[in-house]
C-alpha cells in the first residue's frame, strides 16, 4: 500500500519524505487555509520535494470553472493530481482532465455508487472518506471493502485512496482490505510506530544497560 501524507506543512512532508514514507501528498482547501500559504506557491514547493502524485483541489462548483482551475493546477508540475469533488460537475471535470492526460483524484466519496461513477469517468484515484463515515456511526472500512470488490469485479484501474484516516489501526485495516493508497496526517503515520510493549521492553533493556554499565561508544 502506498502512503500519501495528508498535509500542506512543508517541514512535516520533508521529515517523512527523508524516511521514505511519502509516496505522494494530498491537500484540500482546509489544509491549504491552515497552512496560511498561497495554494499555487505551496503546491509547487511540495511538488519540488515529492516525486509521486500531489493532489491539489479545485475550489469552483461549476464544471467550466473547475476545468479551468484544474488546467491551471496541472501546469504547476507533471506530478499534480487535480482533486475534484464527487458531484456531477466534478465527474464532468474528471472526464475532461483525464482525457487530456492529467491525473485526477475524485474526493468526498461516501458510497460505492459514487466510486463506480468516478471509475467510469476515468479517475486516477477515488478518495473514500473513512473517518467522516465513522463519525456518523457508519462503517468507513466497509465502504473500502465494497469499492475493492466492485473495482476488482470489472478490472477498473482507478486506485482506491483511503482518506479521512484518523488512527493507526485505520492504516493496517486499509492495507488488509487492499486499498491501493492511504492518505493520513503525519501524526497518524508516526503513531503507527507506537506499541506499549515496545516501550515496556525498551524500558527493561535500558534498566539493564544502566545496571551493567553497557557502553558501545
Ligand atoms: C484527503 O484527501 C482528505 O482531504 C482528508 O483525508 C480529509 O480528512 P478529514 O476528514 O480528517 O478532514
Amino acid at each position: 500500500m502506498k502512503f500519501f501524507v495528508d498535509t500542506a506543512e512543508i517541514d512535516q512532508i520533508k521529515e517523512l519524505h527523508e524516511l521514505g514514507m511519502v509516496d505522494g501528498v494530498t491537500t484540500n482547501p482546509s489544509l491549504i487555509a491552515k497552512s496560511g500559504r498561497d495554494i499555487l506557491e505551496v503546491t509547487k514547493e511540495i511538488c519540488d520535494i515529492v516525486d509521486g502524485p500531489v493532489s491539489a483541489e479545485v475550489v469552483a462548483l461549476d464544471a467550466d470553472t473547475m476545468l479551468a482551475e484544474g488546467r491551471k493546477l496541472a501546469k504547476i508540475a507533471p506530478n499534480i493530481a487535480v482533486k475534484v469533488p464527487l458531484t456531477w460537475a466534478g465527474l464532468q471535470t474528471c472526464k475532461a482532465l483525464s482525457d487530456e492526460g492529467t491525473m485526477v483524484n475524485v474526493t468526498l466519496c461516501f458510497s460505492a455508487n459514487q466510486a463506480l461513477l468516478a471509475a467510469k469517468a476515468g479517475a486516477t484515484f477515488i478518495s473514500p472518506f473513512i473517518g467522516r463515515l465513522d463519525d456518523l456511526n457508519l462503517d468507513g472500512l466497509e465502504l473500502i471493502e465494497d469499492i475493492r470488490t466492485i473495482y476488482d469485479n470489472y478490472g477498473f484501474e482507478t486506485q482506491i485512496l483511503a482518506a479521512s484516516i484518523r488512527s493507526a489501526n485505520h492504516m493496517s485495516d486499509c492495507a488488509k482490505i487492499g486499498a491501493d493508497v492511504a492518505t493520513a496526517p503525519p501524526a497518524v503515520i508516526k503513531a503507527m510506530a507506537n506499541h506499549v510493549l515496545t516501550d515496556k521492553g525498551l524500558a527493561g533493556f535500558m534498566a539493564d544497560v544502566e545496571k551493567a554499565g553497557i557502553k558501545i561508544l
